[in-house]
């Protein structure tokens, strides 16, 4: 695998008094697809928002592409290549498909350039291609997943952070994501940190696992395939 690209050391975080994340450390280097596991209220979300920069961290360090960022705004992680899709999904319902790509590609200079990008997210889900015109909020929830992750894609981020994308999609969707996913790793080199509670669909792509819980990493596998037999990530769960 490639250098190091991201590294939590000892990161608390939380909101307002509330400790969230307690000494959380992590690492993802380049060209790996790490995948986040872990029940409801682990802590997932909080750490990749930490990570983005919409929450700081109260102790700890996080370092990427060799700076520490605690603190940094979002917007600024943007330009260096880091791009959230949030759990949820996040689009503009009142406008069209092609202005919330539009508006997720804000930082390119062309029409041109804007025109090419288009063509990679359309290679990648052409069903959006046919849909450019309808309102983003009439999408099905599948293809609003779609248009979320296309509007991060816009910018060809280096480390992609993916909050449960597959939350509501059904079992095929579920396949189609995650092999778009593998194709953006594989062909482009993007980086990728998914959370995840689709465990079989994230641990099909995944290099590396880590699970957490209680706001704790509780392990991490660099074999993923020996946590498909489930033994070992129940017990990672629940012990
Ligand atoms: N804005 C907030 N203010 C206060 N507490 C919050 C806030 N957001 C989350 N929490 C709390 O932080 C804890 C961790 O939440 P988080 O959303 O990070 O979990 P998660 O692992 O992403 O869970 P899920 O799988 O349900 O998405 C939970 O106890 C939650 O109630
Ligand atoms: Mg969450």
């Amino acid at each position: 695998m490639g250098a190091r690209l991201l590294e939590l050391s000892d990161v608390t975080a939380g909101y307002d008094k509330k400790v969230v994340l307690e000494r959380v450390s992590l690492r993802v280097d380049e060209g790996e697809i790490v995948a986040m596991l872990g029940p409801n209220g682990a802590g997932k979300t909080t750490t990749v928002r930490t990570i983005f920069g919409l929450l700081r961290p109260s102790q700890g360090a996080i370092v990427y592409r060799g700076r520490r960022i605690e603190g940094t705004r979002a917007s600024e992680h943007v330009r260096d290549g880091m791009a959230l899709v949030p759990q949820g999904g996040r689009v503009f319902a009142p406008l069209s498909v092609a202005e919330n790509l539009e508006l997720g590609a804000y930082l390119l200079r062309s029409r041109e350039e804007l025109h090419r990008r288009l063509e990679e997210v359309f290679a990648l889900f052409p069903r959006l291609r046919e849909r450019l015109s309808q309102r983003a909020g009439s999408l099905s929830g599948g293809e609003r997943q779609m248009l979320s992750i296309s509007r991060a894609l816009i910018l060809r981020p280096r480390l992609l952070l993916l909050d449960e994308p597959s939350e509501g999609l059904s079992p095929l969707l579920v396949k189609e994501m995650f092999a778009v996913l593998g194709r953006v790793a594989r062909e482009r080199g993007t980086t990728v940190l998914v959370v995840e509670q689709n465990v079989r669909a994230a641990l099909g792509i995944a290099s590396r696992v880590y699970v957490m819980r209680l706001g704790h990493i509780v392990m991490e596998e660099r074999d993923p395939s020996r946590l498909l037999d489930g033994d070992a990530l129940r017990r990672a769960y629940i012990s």
